[in-house]
């Protein structure tokens, strides 16, 4: 059997490190921010290359913050990718802005920063490309019509921990960019968590007082804000796990070396990677004509897979309300059907992913 993501194989191998932070926090008696927020704050700064990072509750609320400290409220138009996790576009929704979603550019998945042009409305306030899989969005072309139109640029960095673009880690390109520590991240707490990184230092001190109440001052509101804070215990645990970050990236591109290899006969299209992108592959995703079929055949070989994501946000319930048809956005639409993500991670071993190879190639 070969889980799509054995997340207990990297608590065992930091187990002691691990319960030695968690049971520090615990006997320091500080539950609520405090010293080892501070320290993971500064260190996830640090490695995002970024003047400030503030710790929050989840990745949702990363963005959510993020967006109110750039203003951005009801009625304001954000452009936001088609094919993305729906969280992009719930935190849009959550602050009254309008969802101005755009296709992605197949090959990569990501959001295609040609088709953003036309996008652009005189509501527009900001654009909000998503780093996809773990793969980095072109940022130089929409950071340049981000200025030509006076919009702001929030990125979703949820999935993209340590990726690079053009040698630079993201971090702070845009002017905020957020990030889940979910489990299952490439840097996953023991629970919810998120962040903001940013260069500009409004946008942080805005970003830490919405997340705390609107409070800057202990009782005193200057705003109304939310309760959305990093844990201590949480922020104890990523200070373990940030310092092996970059050796499970490095571990991730081995398996999708033997992948990419391992898969160049068979008829599944491989993600691409333009020659700027330093990919950290959170997921690694494969398209077939016939993808239900492969997920079925894997299945029964033992091999888990799963689908990221079976159903775009405009096709959602959720978003029934928007009245946009299904193939309005065709290509969301397509890569729904399509995709499939093979199993990856830093603790899957070369005979692992070699048997996937041969199971796929079958
Ligand atoms: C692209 C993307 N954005 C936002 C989120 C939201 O993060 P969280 O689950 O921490 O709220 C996630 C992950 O779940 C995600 O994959």
């Amino acid at each position: 059997m070969i889980p799509f993501l054995d997340l207990g194989a990297a608590y065992r191998e930091l187990k002691t490190e691990i319960d030695a932070a968690v049971s520090r926090v615990l006997a320091s008696g500080w539950y609520i921010g405090g010293a080892e927020v501070t320290a993971f704050e500064e260190e996830w700064a640090e490695y995002c290359q970024a003047g400030h990072a503030i710790g929050t509750g989840n990745g949702l609320d990363a963005l959510i913050l993020a967006l109110k400290a750039c203003d951005i409220g009801p009625g304001d138009g954000v452009i936001v990718p088609s094919n993305t996790y729906i969280a992009t576009w719930l935190a849009v929704s959550s602050v009254g802005g309008t969802i101005q979603p755009v296709e992605p550019d197949p090959e990569t998945h990501n959001i295609d920063p040609a088709r953003i042009a036309a996008a652009i409305t005189p509501e527009t306030r900001a654009i909000m490309p998503v780093h996809l899989y773990g793969q980095p969005v072109d940022l130089d072309p929409v950071l340049d019509l981000a200025k030509t139109h006076g919009l702001r640029v929030i990125e979703d960095a949820a999935q993209a921990h340590g990726a690079r673009y053009k040698g630079k880690p993201v971090g702070a390109h845009g002017d905020a960019v957020c990030w889940s520590f979910y489990p299952g991240k490439n840097l996953g707490a023991l629970g919810d968590g998120g962040a903001v990184t940013t260069d500009d230092p409004d946008i942080a001190a805005r970003v830490r007082r919405l997340g705390n109440y609107g409070s800057g001052k202990k009782y005193y509101n200057a705003e109304r804000g939310m309760n959305s804070r990093l844990d201590p215990v949480q922020a104890a645990v990523l200070r373990v796990k940030l310092a092996h970050l970059d050796a499970w990236n490095e571990r991730r591109k081995e398996i999708v070396a033997l992948y990419a290899t391992g898969l160049r006969e068979t008829a599944l299209i491989r993600p691409a990677v333009p020659a700027w992108a330093d990919p950290v592959w959170h997921l690694y995703v494969v398209r077939s004509a016939h993808r239900d079929e492969l997920k079925n055949r894997l299945t029964d070989a033992g091999i888990g897979t799963l689908i990221h994501y079976p159903l775009p946000p405009h096709m959602q319930e959720a978003y029934s309300d928007l009245g946009i048809a299904p193939d309005e956005l065709p290509v969301a639409r397509q890569l729904a059907d399509e995709v499939l993500s093979i199993p990856i991670g830093p603790h899957l071993d070369v005979a692992s992913a070699q048997k996937v190879v041969n199971a796929i190639a079958l």
